[in-house]
């Protein structure tokens, strides 16, 4: 069977990545967060001051990108590559609502989706990828075999979000993380660099009321059918 590619899209929270792991997982495919990789760099930008409740020091972040490293680990105990900022992993670093918070605008910054796509599209030069993200659908795979625009009601979204928060040990309350749920929304989806939109060729998915396990069964069976068309 030949390899394709798979890309998830969709608005923040929609359990892109937790199906997008199984997927990988079922197929032998590798799985790449790209959104992961906008929040290393947001968490850079924090950590040198870039970016904060009163600033966003965006040229000092241009200049830097070329210091900025991002790779990914596989972690066999759970199952998928952990994000590494500069050889450091910040796999839970990067989760936080504080770092939510602050990635829309870095996420809108055109250099640094200029090199995050291009790393984006060497991992998955050789297919057999799963991809979760925005614009991966439109930008970064355009040809990909199967697309995916997943979606939720924004209340689903962050309860799931919330729960995760909360049992990570995160001192959240719902509403602030409906909040950035709502917030970050309208910027990915109004931003003027490679807005979050549904690709023409993708299958829009709404999950409010499947729960994982038939919202992988239906994928799957999507992706397979995926692999057989490509394969004849
Ligand atoms: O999927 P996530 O919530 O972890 O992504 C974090 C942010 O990164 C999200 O608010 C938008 C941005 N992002 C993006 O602009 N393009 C991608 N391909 C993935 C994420």
């Amino acid at each position: 069977m030949q390899k394709i590619t798979i890309a998830i899209d969709g608005f923040s929270s929609t359990g892109k990545s937790t199906v997008a792991k199984q997927l990988a997982k079922a197929l032998g495919y590798v799985y790449v967060d790209s959104g992961a990789m906008y929040r290393a760099v947001t968490l850079y930008s924090m950590q040198n001051d870039y970016i904060n409740d009163d600033h966003f020091h965006i040229q000092k972040l241009i200049d830097d990108l070329k210091n900025i490293k991002i790779s990914f680990k596989f972690n066999d105990e759970l199952g998928f590559a952990e994000v590494y900022l500069n050889g450091k992993n910040v796999e839970k670093d990067i989760r936080t609502l504080e770092v939510s918070n602050f990635v829309s605008p870095v996420a809108e910054t055109s250099e640094v989706r200029k090199m995050l796509v291009k790393q984006q599209q060497q991992m998955g030069k050789d297919k057999g990828v799963v991809m979760d993200g925005r614009d991966i659908g439109t930008i970064v795979f355009p040809d990909a075999e199967l697309k995916i625009f997943m979606n939720a009601s924004a209340e689903t979204r962050a309860k799931r979000r919330y729960h995760e928060l909360l049992d990570r040990g995160e001192d959240v309350q719902y509403d602030d993380v409906l909040h950035n749920v709502v917030l970050r929304d309208g910027i990915d989806s109004n931003r003027e660099d490679s807005p979050l939109r549904k690709a023409k060729d993708a299958i829009e998915f709404d999950n409010s009321d499947l729960t994982v396990e038939e919202q992988f069964n239906t994928l799957y069976g999507l992706a397979k059918r995926a692999i057989v068309e490509h394969s004849k």
